[in-house]
């Protein structure tokens, strides 16, 4: 039974919706805690009903990044963690956190990467007329929302869409695909050559 740990800064929709595949679906594995940066993130409250471990490590108690990191660190050990799912956490992480959690860290950004780095990427996609928008898993690297592709979702951008139209259109295929990925993790259905991440069985990444 693999450990899944998954972190949060908010809302934690994206949390819910793995949380309720690996049980509904039944997976070899396990939501182990949930752990936010922010005391107030909603999603704490979805995982306690659940019955799910959570923790706090405020990040501004701690006067470094390499403090906060340390102590993040430190807490996710505690569940022994195969996998560690960023779920709308807002926080950089340092280079020695991640390397301590090598290729065990997933995130998912919303856009079509490698467009769009960063914030504000809805905004960004309707002022650049983007035909194409989107929402990507891939695993942590040192290098900001860079590192290898695990899975990709497609929406139209509308005319007319504005960034509350545009997100609300991306995330529903989030929670979708955010699911569908990590349940591949976990189950060992995915390869990496040379930085291009495959499904071994050739299921499709791509969701449309
Ligand atoms: C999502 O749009 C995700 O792509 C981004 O942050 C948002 C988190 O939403 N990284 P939620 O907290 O999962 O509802």
């Amino acid at each position: 039974m693999k450990n899944i740990v998954i972190l949060i800064s908010g809302r934690g929709s994206n949390m819910e919706a793995i949380v309720r595949a690996c049980t509904t679906e039944s997976w070899d594995a396990r939501v182990a805690a949930v752990v936010s940066n922010r005391p107030q993130a909603a999603g704490l409250a979805f995982a306690n009903e659940r019955g799910i471990a959570t923790a706090v490590v405020d990040h501004k108690a701690y006067p470094t990044r390499d403090a906060f990191d340390a102590e993040l660190a430190a807490t996710i050990d505690r569940f022994a963690p195969d996998l560690i799912v960023l779920a709308g956490f807002m926080r950089l992480l340092t280079p020695a956190f991640i390397q301590r959690f090598h290729r065990r860290i997933v995130n998912i950004h919303p856009s079509l990467l490698p467009a769009f780095t960063g914030l504000d990427t809805h905004r960004r996609a309707i002022e650049t007329g983007c035909k194409v928008a989107g929402a990507t898993v891939h695993y942590v690297t040192e290098d900001l929302d860079n590192g290898p592709i695990v899975a990709q979702a497609i929406v139209p951008v509308l005319p007319g869409d504005t960034e509350a139209t545009l997100s609300a259109r991306v995330l529903s295929r989030e929670h979708q695909m955010y699911p569908r990925a990590v349940q591949w993790i976990v189950q060992g259905l995915l390869r990496e050559e040379n930085g291009v991440v495959t499904h071994i069985g050739g299921e499709s990444q791509l969701l449309t």
